[in-house]
């Protein structure tokens, strides 16, 4: 057997790494640590054997399980990502919900008794941020998340806001956050970031009255429907959403590859 001649540098500034054959750049990844701490990776396609060793530096660096995201069409990648000793973590589906009351049956109503729905733009931001951390511990694949107060005002408040698409549920008799719906902006179709109720608060029709009414600001602007990503597990997530008349057009799949686990 010959040794391999490949390396792998870490390049500078952000966290990407090159596989380097003599002065030839064979191969890169790039990873981001998630607010609930997990890691994902992408690799570039490129050399074979460039794989294994970038996913060992990034492995080594980050000292970590390593996640990574593809499209369930993208055949070549899911064959690579197994190839490496990726397994399937979960799978969302990819869907289209329409914003026409006519076909959702989501007509607007009046809040249920003793809560007030605001826009974000007008709620209290360390208030919007535990209650988004608390509704991300049921969502599939995020608990453990916590935010950064900078980096959620950044994700929050960016170019993709709309303060009319993104709403929050208060009780009043408490002042608690309790629910909240976010669509943000994107070119091509919005796309629902959020939907989610605290626990206690469930299966008493709040989501419903939260998506009615920002489907109904988005149908009269013209926006005839919604991109969104469901968890094939989550159960209520998709009683809510595919009787809307949603339309399925694409997945998601999320590997995970355990630290340490080389080929
Ligand atoms: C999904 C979720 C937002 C639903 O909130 P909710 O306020 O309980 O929903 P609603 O009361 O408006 O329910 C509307 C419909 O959804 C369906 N539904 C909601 N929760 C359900 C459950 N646990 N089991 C079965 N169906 C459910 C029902 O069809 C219900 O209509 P019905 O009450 O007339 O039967 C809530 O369970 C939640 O916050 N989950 C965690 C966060 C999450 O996973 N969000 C989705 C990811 S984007």
């Amino acid at each position: 057997m010959t040794a391999s001649r490949v390396r792998v540098v870490r390049a500078s500034p952000g966290l990407v790494w090159r596989a380097l054959d003599g002065d030839d750049v064979i191969g890169a990844a790039s990873a981001f640590l998630r607010p609930d701490g997990r890691w994902f990776v992408h690799i570039d396609l490129c050399r074979d054997d460039s794989y294994e060793p970038l996913l060992a530096a990034v492995g080594e660096n980050t000292g970590s399980d390593l996640y990574a995201m593809a499209d369930e069409r993208d055949k070549q990648r899911l064959a690579l990502l197994g190839r490496l000793g990726f397994t399937v973590n979960r799978r969302e589906s990819l869907v289209v919900i329409p914003t026409d009351p006519q076909i959702t049956g989501l007509h607007v109503t009046d809040e249920p008794d003793g809560v007030v729905i605001i826009s974000a733009n007008d709620a209290y931001e360390d208030q919007l941020r535990l209650l988004d951390d608390a509704l991300r511990q049921d969502v599939p694949g995020s608990s453990g998340w916590k935010w950064d107060p900078g980096d959620f005002n950044e994700e929050t408040f960016g170019h993709q806001f709309d303060p009319a698409t993104y709403l929050v549920a208060v009780e009043v008799a408490s002042g608690e956050y309790i629910g909240l719906v976010r669509v943000w902006k994107r070119p091509g179709k919005p796309r629902l970031g959020l939907i989610g109720v605290l626990g206690p608060h469930r299966q008493q029709g709040l989501a419903r009255i939260l998506l009615a009414r920002v489907f109904r600001v988005l149908h009269q602007r013209g926006q005839a429907e919604v991109a969104a990503e469901i968890d094939e597990t989550n159960a209520p997530s998709r009683a809510l959403l595919l009787p809307l008349g949603a339309k399925v057009v694409g997945g998601f799949v999320e590997f995970i590859r355990p630290h340490g686990a080389a080929q």
